[in-house]
């Protein structure tokens, strides 16, 4: 096992959109970056083409399968000697109407977007209290925590848990100084987003919607990130950001 000298950031559904962006802008800004994700041929072309063999690493696994997620903090740490930086970001979106929804659907919607977020976060939460680390957790909710949308009861109820948890987890974890907050993403330009826009003039009247009049970059999430694990925040816990080009604070 080696001591790494830069801070260690495990990323969770690092193998696209978001997630990859955050993790290529923590490596950019000096992190060694373990990316986790469960499309292994996304996460292999990416892991091999854009981060570099010394400052990352990776494990293909499932965020709702404890085991995984246990084998891949004992992989990072055995790499690395260490984990300062928690973005608990994977999430799915299946849209469903609330009166045909199947308990299967509720359950995996449930399970991907909020049983991942706590396995993850005590997961690392446990490994940074034993070793004394003042670490940092971000996890990736959604502006649908407050804002319902139609056939999002799942994913809304989901992502309005997580922002409850990141609140929980920052109460339980402050006397070890390890901050834990949210952000919350407005439409985002990723596959996720890609794969529930159906036609072109519904998506130009979505972006009219948004006072900066523009759906967001997966790079302009992860500044965001970058912050609340950076420094300056040092005194930001429990809080949940929205960066969502202000289209949850207008109602006209
Ligand atoms: N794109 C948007 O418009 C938007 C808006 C608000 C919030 N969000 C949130 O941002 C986060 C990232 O979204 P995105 O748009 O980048 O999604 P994406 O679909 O582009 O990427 C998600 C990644 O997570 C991985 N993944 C899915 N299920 C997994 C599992 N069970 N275990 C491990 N990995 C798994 C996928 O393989 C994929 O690489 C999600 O939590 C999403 O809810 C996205």
């Amino acid at each position: 096992m080696c001591s790494m000298k830069k801070r260690v950031a495990v990323i969770t559904g690092a193998a696209s959109g978001i997630g990859k962006a955050i993790s290529l802008l923590l490596a950019h800004n000096g992190y060694y970056v373990f990316l986790f994700d469960k499309d292994q041929k996304q996460l292999l072309r990416v892991i091999n083409e854009e981060f570099a063999a010394d400052s990352s690493d990776y494990y293909c696994g499932d965020v709702t399968i404890k085991e995984d997620v246990e084998k891949a903090l004992v992989q990072c740490v055995q790499k690395t000697g260490h984990i300062d930086a928690l973005i608990s970001n994977v999430g799915i979106l299946e849209k469903t109407d609330f009166l045909k929804m199947t308990e299967q659907q509720w359950d995996k919607t449930i399970d991907v977007n909020l049983k991942g977020v706590f396995l993850w976060g005590q997961a690392v939460a446990k490994w940074m209290v034993e070793n004394n680390v003042s670490g940092g957790i971000v996890n990736i909710a959604c502006m649908r925590a407050s804002l319902v949308g139609k056939s999002m009861s799942a994913y809304a109820a989901a992502k309005a848990g997580v922002r409850m948890l990141t609140k929980a987890m920052a109460v339980e974890l402050a006397p070890y100084k390890i901050t834990v907050n949210a952000v919350e993403p407005g439409r985002t330009q990723t596959d996720l987003l890609k794969s529930h826009i159906i036609d072109k003039s519904g998506e130009e009247l979505r972006q009219r919607l948004i006072p900066l009049g523009r759906f967001a970059m997966p790079a302009e999430i992860a500044q965001a990130v970058l912050f609340l694990l950076s420094d300056q925040a040092r005194y930001i816990t429990g809080a949940s950001i929205p960066v969502d080009g202000g289209y949850s604070i207008e109602k006209d």
